[in-house]
């Protein structure tokens, strides 16, 4: 799509981080712009906060199919149409332990929002934008489930792996049948050094009841940014942050330049990429997973075993 000047945008999780960016950048580009997601005090301030009428907030949950038939529905009645579907909304459940000793209802927390909400916001939207043959869907997901997982994260990248190859099967399916619809990946990612301090490191954050452990952290979310910056400070090292305008820029990228890939090939992933494919052509055993990453607690405590 060269042209996004006036075309309308919705983006779910739209309410902070990484959603929001992408909102700001959307509407300096000229879009009118749809913020959906499940907190709807944080989403009515970001709102008002821009104080325009080229946007406006819709509560979602992107887990209730409806819930994101109701968004599409509001969002053409609001703005005479829709063009683009970012579909953003993720949670990090928190999961304690190992992949063995996760709690079910953290997989189920996990594969409702980040996958099925995916899903969900597909079936939505897609069928509307291939019927006028224009527009973009964005579906993000993360290096960590696109490149090599980080493996001592399990839950996570399990979900944005299904993420990764649930958009190559749109991309190849959109070819098929000769749609102008574009599709992208989102990785998000920054030529800065340094992490993008968002909501998601909240984990375990705004859990619904029904995924609740019987657990007393279930109210309780870990800071994970800050037990990994107490991690870095105690092996000498700084946490700086990346900015959320650059993922916000290759969002904007991807669906004007239809860019597949809306990421910033860093170096030290494609050395990982590269491990990667070369443990399975060579059928060698996965060693580029046995980093220890100071991003995770559950790496830190092994690594102490
Ligand atoms: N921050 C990072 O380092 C990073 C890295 C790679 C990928 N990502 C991905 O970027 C995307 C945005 O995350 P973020 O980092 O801005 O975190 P964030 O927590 O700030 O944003 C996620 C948003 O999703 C919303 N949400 C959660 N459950 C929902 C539901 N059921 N329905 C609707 N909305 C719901 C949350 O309220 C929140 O506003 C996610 O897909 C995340 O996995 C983030």
């Amino acid at each position: 799509m060269r042209e996004l000047r006036d075309k309308v945008a919705v983006v779910t999780g739209g309410s902070g981080g990484i959603g929001l960016a992408i909102g700001e950048a959307m509407l300096a580009e000229g879009m009118k712009v749809v913020l959906a997601d499940i907190t709807e005090d944080t989403l009515a301030q970001a709102v008002k906060e821009f104080g325009r009428d080229d946007v406006i907030g819709i509560p979602v949950d992107v887990t209730n199919f409806d819930s994101l038939e109701a968004l599409r529905d509001k969002t053409i009645e609001h703005f005479g149409g829709v063009h683009v579907i970012v579909n953003n909304a993720a949670v990090g459940a928190g999961a304690k332990g190992s992949v063995w000793e996760h709690h079910l209802n953290d997989w189920k927390w996990s594969l409702d929002v980040n996958v099925m909400g995916v899903i969900n916001g597909m079936n939505a939207f897609i069928p509307t934008l291939i019927e006028q043959n224009e527009g973009h869907v964005v579906n993000t997901s993360s290096g960590n489930g696109a490149y090599y997982p980080i493996a001592s994260s399990g839950m996570y990248p399990v979900t944005k792996a299904a993420v990764t190859t649930l958009t190559e099967c749109l991309w190849g399916q959109l070819k098929e049948i000769n749609s102008e619809v574009g599709a992208s990946v989102l990785l998000p990612s920054s030529p800065t050094p340094g992490v993008l301090a968002t909501g998601i490191w909240k984990a375990g954050a705004n859990r619904p009841d029904r995924f609740l452990r019987n657990d007393p952290d279930d109210n309780n979310p870990r800071d994970a940014l800050a037990e990994y910056r107490e991690r870095a400070a105690a092996a000498g090292q700084e946490v700086p942050e990346a900015p959320l305008s650059d993922v916000a820029d290759l969002c904007i990228r991807g669906i004007r330049d239809d860019l597949f890939w809306a990421t910033y090939p860093l170096e030290g992933m494609m050395e990982k990429l590269d491990d990667r494919y070369a443990s399975m052509k060579n059928l060698s055993p996965p060693e580029y997973l046995r980093e220890v990453n100071l991003m995770s607690a559950a790496a830190d405590e092994r690594s102490k075993q």
